[in-house]
């Protein structure tokens, strides 16, 4: 790829969409928005008149014929993300696909054999990985400053009432793909996965206690590292007071960030509790401190990294096997919730009924 501008487009002008065109105007030295389009037409277009797009499309096909995007954000309700993905790439664009990305393992190796076949790369929205401290933090676990990991808590504690379920694509397996798991807790279920590296097993249960959905409204699993490390992973939307709270216990640093939708510096902790020393200064604790200026964990963090990624002609860290470690953890996390089984990494395969639909049933 050359120096130009990488020419990026929107599919779907909903709520997330401005989260989008934020992301790709601060990086305006680096792309340029060229279109839109939306099956709503009427949302294309005032999505465009907002923030001066000027390729407006009421379909997928004439956007893409016609301004020819190097990458395109999916912006769309979940269950056209894998069909679109795979559309876009054959297109010769690279995809940015929000959340959840597909509705199975299946779809997901649909999408990795698009890449192969194209050439392109589709990556996952998980936006908290890309904030200076959960960067900082992931390189300071790697080089070995903090240890082992020991145990880690995970809770997606939210709030959505049932007229958020009013909107037609929500609450149901075949068009919002999944339950509280899939939609709200996957991530926080994602930063911790990335930081705290391979899991293993999974025991968990779930439950539809007070919302008029087909969905679960909560979800609660043990989980069991590849370092032996043990963690629990809970996420509600049923919670009055709101809170995503992510504790990791290291060796050397308990390291915590709590907040709701924002994951920035201000965010975080580090504590060295009783590991502190008698003596200071602290390194360890200066070395975090050493935190770089903030970005906070947003699309306009992750835009950054794609379009690094593009040009450098690299596979982006949630496309691939780096978002399918989600995916598989939430796979058998529904397993294990509906069948009482303890389901372990590498097991839903091809003929496995959660490998085909991550909830293993019909529709
Ligand atoms: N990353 C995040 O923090 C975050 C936050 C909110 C929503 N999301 C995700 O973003 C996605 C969209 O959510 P939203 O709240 O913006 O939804 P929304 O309903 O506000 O907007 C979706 C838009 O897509 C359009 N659309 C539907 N099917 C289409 C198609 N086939 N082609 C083109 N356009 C189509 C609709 O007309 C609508 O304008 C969902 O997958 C959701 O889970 C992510």
């Amino acid at each position: 790829m050359g120096k130009e501008r990488i020419k990026a487009a929107i599919i779907g002008a909903g709520g997330i969409a401005q989260a989008h065109v934020r992301g790709f105007q601060e990086h305006g030295d680096q792309c340029e928005l060229v279109g839109v389009a939306d099956t709503d037409r009427g949302a294309a277009e005032r999505l465009g008149a907002q923030y001066g797009i000027s390729g407006v499309y009421a379909g997928v096909d004439a956007l893409l014929e016609s301004t020819r995007p190097d990458l395109v954000a999916i912006c769309t309700p979940p269950a056209v993300h894998t069909e679109l993905s795979i559309r876009c790439m054959d297109a010769g664009a690279w995809v940015l696909c929000e959340k959840p990305l597909c509705a199975s393992l299946e779809e997901l190796d649909r999408i990795v054999e698009g890449e192969e076949r194209t050439g392109c790369r589709t990556a996952s929205v998980f936006q908290w990985r890309f904030g200076s401290a959960a960067q900082h933090l992931k390189h300071m676990f790697e080089v070995g400053s903090l240890g082992s990991l020991y145990t880690g808590v995970c809770n997606t504690t939210w709030f959505r009432d049932q007229a958020y379920y009013d909107v037609p694509w929500r609450g149901t397996w075949k068009s919002e793909l999944g339950g509280v798991t899939m939609g709200h807790g996957i991530h926080l279920t994602d930063l911790f996965l990335w930081l705290a590296g391979d899991w293993l097993e999974v025991k968990a249960m779930a439950g539809t206690l007070a919302r008029n959905i087909e969905v679960e409204d909560v979800s609660s699993a043990l989980v069991k590292f590849r370092n032996g490390a043990l963690g629990t992973v809970l996420t509600t939307v049923l919670a009055p007071r709101q809170e995503s709270y992510l504790r990791l216990d290291f060796e050397e640093a308990t390291v915590e960030t709590r907040g709701l939708y924002s994951v920035s510096n201000e965010n975080w902790s580090f504590d060295r509790g009783e590991r502190r020393p008698a003596d200071p200064p602290d390194a360890l604790t200066e070395q975090w401190s050493a935190l770089s200026t903030d970005v906070p964990g947003g699309h306009a963090a992750q835009i950054g990294h794609m379009l690094a990624d593009m040009r450098e002609g690299r596979r982006p860290s949630t496309s691939g096997d780096g978002v399918r470690r989600t995916l598989e953890f939430i796979s058998a996390l529904y397993k294990s919730a509906f069948t009482g089984e303890t389901v372990r990494t590498g097991s839903i395969g091809p003929g496995d009924p959660y490998y085909a639909k991550i909830h293993g049933g019909q529709g």
